[in-house]
């Protein structure tokens, strides 16, 4: 049976001198660390400004990707070289790695944690980062992990993007879109849950609601937070609309898909200093007419994962 996720993330606290171990899940931050993170995040900005630093170029991190990226890898490969560090990368590791010659997770981990310091994957089942961080000797960043599990960067990335704009305390977050197979959301609301008098709608169709798990630590935590199926219920009164992809697959109705969008008609009851984000890729969820609106911040937002990257790698990197 494989070790529960709580053993690996408090073996974070288990190995002397690093302030981080592994990254597998947004639960594992506490509110002090997010500082940190935010404060490097915004020294990264200067670094990044200046053409980079040269401080880790003695040091090799792995990109492992079991499934598509954009972002998440070319951030994670463009924070590494900024600091001045390495990269070795498999892009393509269900076709391009021996996982084609049935090799497991657990043994690929085993090896390439050493030929490197950090290894940044994302597997197609959830759980699959918990595993590689399991048995690996350096630390594990998970990149997100099968449909439904976590994707912790990205929410550490959305929540420096609100931070860089307004109080985390107080904040009202409507979470839009397929939440319960929505990664980026679950690690979002994790992350949320951390600050005080936070409010979460979770506004999804009734198919793709978020799961009880999150809805349990929330109630555990004493955090508010609505499920809801009419988007023009919310919109208004929310400081942040943090929009996320629906697969039309997923619905019995696929003409429902456009109550969930977000586009012009949204904008004008949206608050005039609300803000928007979205993980990204986009589809049909996400108008490209709004792009112009000043309230739209989610290409500043993938921009931002640049700069968080940089930060949190800094943070496993180097020893106390
Ligand atoms: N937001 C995100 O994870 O994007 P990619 O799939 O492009 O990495």
């Amino acid at each position: 049976m494989s070790e529960p996720i709580t053993a690996v993330v408090a073996s974070n606290q288990a190995r002397p001198g690093r302030k981080l171990q592994h990254v597998v899940e947004s639960q594992q931050f506490t509110v002090p660390l997010l500082m940190e993170l935010f404060d490097r995040s915004r020294g990264m900005e200067r670094i990044v400004a200046r053409g980079g630093s040269l401080d880790y170029q003695h040091r090799i991190m792995a990109t492992l990707f079991y499934a598509p990226s954009t972002r998440t890898r070319l951030s994670f490969e463009a924070a590494m070289q900024r600091l001045g560090g390495r990269v070795l990368s498999t892009e393509q590791a269900r076709a391009f790695s021996s996982e084609m010659e049935g090799e497991q997770v657990e043994d690929s981990i085993r090896i390439i944690g050493s030929y490197s310091d950090v290894i940044v994957i994302r597997h197609h089942e959830e759980g699959g980062a918990c595993r590689a961080a399991q048995v690996s000797p350096v630390p594990v960043i998970n990149a997100g992990d099968g449909d439904g599990g976590q994707h912790p960067t990205q929410a550490l990335l959305d929540l420096y993007t609100i931070h860089r704009q307004r109080p985390l305390n107080g904040l009202s977050v409507a979470l839009i879109g397929e939440l319960d197979k929505g990664r980026t959301a679950r690690s979002l609301a994790y992350l949320l849950a951390k600050f005080e008098r936070v409010k979460m709608f979770f506004v999804s169709p009734p198919e793709t609601q978020m799961k009880p798990d999150i809805l349990a630590y929330l109630e555990q935590h004493g955090v508010q937070y609505e499920q809801e199926t009419n988007l023009d219920r919310v919109v208004g009164e929310v400081d942040v609309v943090y929009q996320t992809r629906i697969r039309p697959e997923r619905l019995c109705d696929r003409a429902s898909l456009k109550r969930y969008a977000i586009d012009s008609s949204v904008l004008r009851r949206m608050k005039s200093d609300a803000i928007i984000l979205h993980p990204l890729p986009r589809t049909v969820e996400l108008d490209k007419s709004v792009d112009d609106d000043p309230r739209a911040l989610y290409f500043q937002q993938a921009k931002n994962g640049l700069y968080v990257r940089m930060a949190l790698l800094t943070m496993l990197l180097e020893r106390e």
